[in-house]
């Protein structure tokens, strides 16, 4: 547990909506190799769990409705690992590192601890909390190795706004000197009742590309167009470009509705079967029951940061 976070500093300990708590106490049937600090979320409107480490959404329930994100069964709880559920940030990169595959996947946002800066009760039925991760850390990231995890500096502050629906903005600025190359994604696991009567709308005619097929390497995929909705029926692993703004799963009569502004990118993912037997956090019984409909800025959607430069994203997910 951060030292920041054995106490709520006294202006958020005044928000009553919100009570903190740890994994072991909140989910005991989970795996842990220690306790995370984790804040719950309660309101007229929702109750939701968020990890202090990546700023993590992690379940989110509207007070009369179904979840509207998937936390594994499998999950495990560990300081600098990625928790998997909920909505990961995928942060400064989207994916494996473009340059060296020795550092983490899908950046580091999501290992790290983040500052909770305000914590507010709008109204009884709407919470609103400011998150914030400054790279480099003046603790963790005191004395940087010869090959740091990105040469450059930002601050990202990712500020969630919980009612009924999950709203979330994203602000990333490089705060350095030198402009760094941006891809991000807020990773969204989201529940499906039977993965093979899943399906994702919304991405009509717009071009992919497979990340399952490993035979191919990155830069010699071909690029195919989506005809009709995305089934399930396997291992789904397709990167989109230049997206319309609104996506929606569809499963068992749920329908729900992922809306982003300035989130080229969609990535749809689920691992199927024969992958998520190896992945000690999803396993042969559970990976019928998600799907990932991931927005963001990834491949030719990313930026350069200029020094001083602000990117702003939105995402919206609601049920219909
Ligand atoms: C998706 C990627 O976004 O995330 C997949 O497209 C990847 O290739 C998946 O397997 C999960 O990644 P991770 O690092 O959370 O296991």
């Amino acid at each position: 547990m951060t030292a920041a976070f054995s106490t709520l500093p006294s202006h958020i300990a005044r928000c009553p909506q919100l009570q903190l708590s740890d994994s072991c106490s909140l989910y005991p049937d989970r795996q842990h190799a220690a306790a995370l600090s984790l804040l719950k979320v309660k309101n007229d409107r929702c109750e939701a769990v968020i990890s202090v480490q990546g700023a993590q959404l992690l379940s989110f329930q509207p007070a009369h409705g179904k979840p509207l994100l998937w936390l594994s069964p499998k999950a495990i709880f560990q300081p600098g690992k990625a928790i998997r559920g909920g909505i990961p940030l995928c942060l400064p990169w989207f994916g494996p590192h473009a340059d060296d595959p020795s550092k983490p996947q899908h950046g580091f946002a999501r290992n790290r601890d983040w500052t909770l800066l305000d914590a507010e009760a709008v109204d009884t039925g709407t919470t609103r909390l400011v998150w914030e991760l400054r790279y480099p850390d003046p603790v963790a990231d005191r004395s940087p190795p010869a090959d740091p995890l990105l040469a450059g500096a930002f601050r990202a502050q990712l500020v969630m706004v919980l009612s009924d629906r999950i709203d979330l903005e994203l602000e990333v600025e490089n705060t350095g000197n030198q402009a760094f190359p941006l891809s991000w994604a807020l990773h969204s696991y989201h529940p499906a009742a039977d993965i093979a009567a899943a399906a994702v709308s919304g991405l009509e005619e717009c071009e992919w590309w497979d990340n399952a097929d490993r035979a191919t390497p990155a830069g010699q995929k071909v690029k195919q167009l989506q005809s009709g909705a995305v089934a399930f029926n396997g291992e789904v692993d397709r990167v989109y470009i230049n997206v319309p703004a609104a996506q929606q799963l569809h499963c068992g009569g749920d329908t729900l509705t992922i809306r982003g502004k300035n989130c080229a990118s969609a990535v749809i993912w689920n691992p199927g079967a024969a992958l998520a037997t190896s992945m000690a956090d999803v396993g042969a019984e559970h990976y019928q029951e998600f799907v990932c409909v991931e927005r963001g800025n990834t491949a030719e959607n990313s930026c350069q940061l200029a020094p001083g430069e602000i990117h702003r994203a939105w995402l919206t997910i609601t049920r219909d």
